[in-house]
């Protein structure tokens, strides 16, 4: 199996959690309501800040291996739809994903690029609200997003990678961290709980 496969399988149940917790059902929905849409971008934010954060010191490494980070990045393009929705009270105080080393940097990339994958799918269905609220086009689900393209080439790059031992098991390690980035229950307990 090659390791855009490994890490699919490795990750399947990440992505269902992470489904739910941005609600998919609803925002799939076609009677979603605005305030339902500005908390799903709301938390879509901060999951990719956090995960970008993460990746900022690797991006030279990567760069030099091959890889691109989504630019602009997702967070920027969210951050502009909440503006378009007045909500400028974004949070930035929350930590970056911890990445011990490229190889986990390389899982994390997976998730932030395969995103586009379901952003392609949400943004048709989206389409029809964006009119009927009155709002204009959209950044981060808009239908023409380099991002699927972006995502083909990603993948051609990761099964070109040896799926060894330890380049599963840390891209794996990445992908998780970056999925979990977006699951606020991560957040529940303070640094006093992590002890000793
Ligand atoms: C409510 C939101 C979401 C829905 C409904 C959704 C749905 C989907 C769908 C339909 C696919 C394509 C599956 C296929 O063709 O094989 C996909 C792929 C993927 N999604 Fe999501 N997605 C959502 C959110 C996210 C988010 C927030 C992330 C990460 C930040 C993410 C990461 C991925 C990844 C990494 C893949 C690629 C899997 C692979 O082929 O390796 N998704 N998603």
């Amino acid at each position: 199996m090659n390791l855009h496969k490994r890490i699919r399988e490795a990750t399947r149940g990440c992505h269902e959690k992470i489904e739910d917790v941005l609600q998919s059902e609803r925002i799939l929905s076609p009677d979603i309501d605005l305030d339902e849409y500005r908390k799903h971008l709301r938390a879509l934010y901060s999951g990719h800040a956090r995960v970008e954060a993460g990746l900022i010191h690797f991006k030279a490494k990567l760069e030099a291996e091959g890889f691109s980070l989504p630019a602009p990045s997702n967070s920027c393009l969210i951050s502009k739809d909440l503006e378009a929705l007045n909500d400028t009270n974004i949070s930035s105080d929350q930590s970056p994903t911890v990445l011990n080393n490229h190889l986990e940097a390389i899982g994390a990339l997976y998730v932030i690029k395969g995103s586009a994958m379901g952003r392609a799918m949400i943004a048709r269905r989206l389409a029809p609200k964006i009119g009927e609220w009155g709002l204009s086009e959209p950044h981060y689900y808009a239908i023409q997003s380099q991002g699927q393209d972006e995502w083909m080439q990603f993948v051609q790059k990761l099964e070109t990678m040896t799926p060894s031992d330890v380049t599963t098991r840390q891209t794996v390690t990445g992908a998780v961290a970056a999925f979990e980035s977006f699951v606020p229950s991560h957040f529940r307990c303070s640094a006093l709980d992590r002890g000793p």
